[in-house]
């Protein structure tokens, strides 16, 4: 089997921790256990035993997650450590090799990179910059064959930030039913709106649907590494037969601080301190850019803390990403990682101190290497 490598995370699984400024991160600060949890939380923490629990997401976790989602109940809903292992389980447990998937491109490039290497073939479609970063749904409907399995998406979409409109899902859900094909949307920053809107989950809207979610953006706690599906029961099912052969449970600790971070006032505690942060640092580097509008065009992203700017001067994104790290010791993501020169995606989630720092280094940096 060959695997592509997959370039964001392993540049910033090698970098991130040894640059002074990581604007990479496309989550929000993430809080501690001590921000997010009471003193009898905590206690019950202390005297919670670390064995497996329920390998598929104990029964109230499940139930949390569920109400998350029109028409949902426990028995839809399967969690996984991330949503990155939600994902992977997805592609894994449902594709074969003489599929072929329709995927909107840019996108993290964990579904392009796995179903190639289990030699599915993966036809993209693009989001389109002139048309606000909405896809053109005549591209998607010309991709579609009888060998068409799934059309997998993210919405909304890292690294653009945007959200398919109504018409577009709708769309989107017509082509799919005409060919009987999966769709897989991976909706891990649904709950990261700037407007405090939350997206429409595919989830509900056609029966052939597995929405993958998790808390590691929306809700800045990656480091619980809890994700989930939520999907027909005998797709549930079916993911955990696979999911026994991968990690076989999220641990104990994260599905108990999860259970806790979704009960209702909590969680609307994290999206308003994020939804908060977000606009505040938007502006903040939309101010930046106001200043510098002859080196970049910008659509501002509807959630999410990924920023994606086009830059206008001649230099290659790996080029001066690195430049920028060894030179400037910060870290930002290429437009490449994406297939995409000449665009940057700068992660704003970060504490204003912090990002002000980091935009003061790119700020050097545009001045000594391109003289701008
Ligand atoms: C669209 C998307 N899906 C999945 C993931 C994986 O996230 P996690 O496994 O932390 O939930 C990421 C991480 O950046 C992402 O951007």
């Amino acid at each position: 089997m060959k695997i592509d490598t997959f370039e964001l995370e392993r540049r910033q699984s090698l970098w991130e921790n040894t640059v002074e400024y990581n604007l990479t991160e496309s989550g929000i600060h993430p809080f501690t256990i001590s921000e997010l949890l009471d003193d009898s939380q905590v206690k019950q923490l202390l005297d919670l035993r670390l064995g497996y629990g329920q390998t598929n997401g104990s029964i109230e976790l499940r139930e949390s997650i569920s109400k998350l989602y029109n028409n949902a109940s426990l028995e839809n809903v399967f969690t996984t450590n991330g949503s990155a292992e939600a994902n992977f389980v997805s592609i894994w447990s449902n594709l074969k090799p003489t599929d072929e998937l329709v995927l909107m491109l840019p996108n993290y490039m964990q579904i392009w990179g796995l179903a190639r290497s289990f030699g599915v073939n993966v036809k993209p479609f693009h989001l389109k910059e002139d048309l606000n970063w909405q896809p053109n749904m005549d591209e998607v409907r010309n991709l579609m064959t009888p060998k068409t399995k799934m059309i997998a998406v993210c919405n909304p979409n890292n690294p653009t930030g945007s959200i398919m409109t109504k018409s577009n899902m709708e769309e989107l859900i017509e082509i799919a039913n005409e060919s009987s094909a999966w769709i897989l949307s991976d909706e891990v920053y649904r709950g990261a709106e700037l407007d405090g809107k939350e997206t429409t989950s595919f989830y509900g809207k056609y029966d052939k649907v597995i929405a993958v979610g998790g808390l590691s953006k929306a809700y800045s706690l990656p480091g619980l590494r809890m994700g989930w599906i939520v999907a027909p029961e005998d797709i549930a099912e079916k993911s955990w037969l696979y999911h026994d052969y991968t990690s076989i449970s999220p641990g104990v600790l994260s599905q108990q601080i999860s259970t806790w971070a979704l009960e209702p006032s909590t969680r609307q505690k994290i999206l308003s301190r994020n939804r908060k942060m977000l606009n505040e640092n938007l502006s903040l580097f939309q101010n930046w850019l106001d200043k510098r509008k002859h080196l970049f065009d910008f659509i501002p992203q509807k959630a999410g803390a990924m920023s994606f700017v086009r830059y206008h001067f001649d230099m290659n994104s790996t080029v001066l990403t690195e430049r920028l790290r060894k030179e400037k010791s910060l870290l930002i993501v290429a437009g490449d990682c994406f297939g995409m020169d000449n665009y940057l995606r700068l992660g704003i989630g970060s504490e204003k101190e912090y990002l002000l720092e980091g935009l003061q280094r790119l700020e050097e940096g545009l001045e000594e290497f391109v003289n701008a």
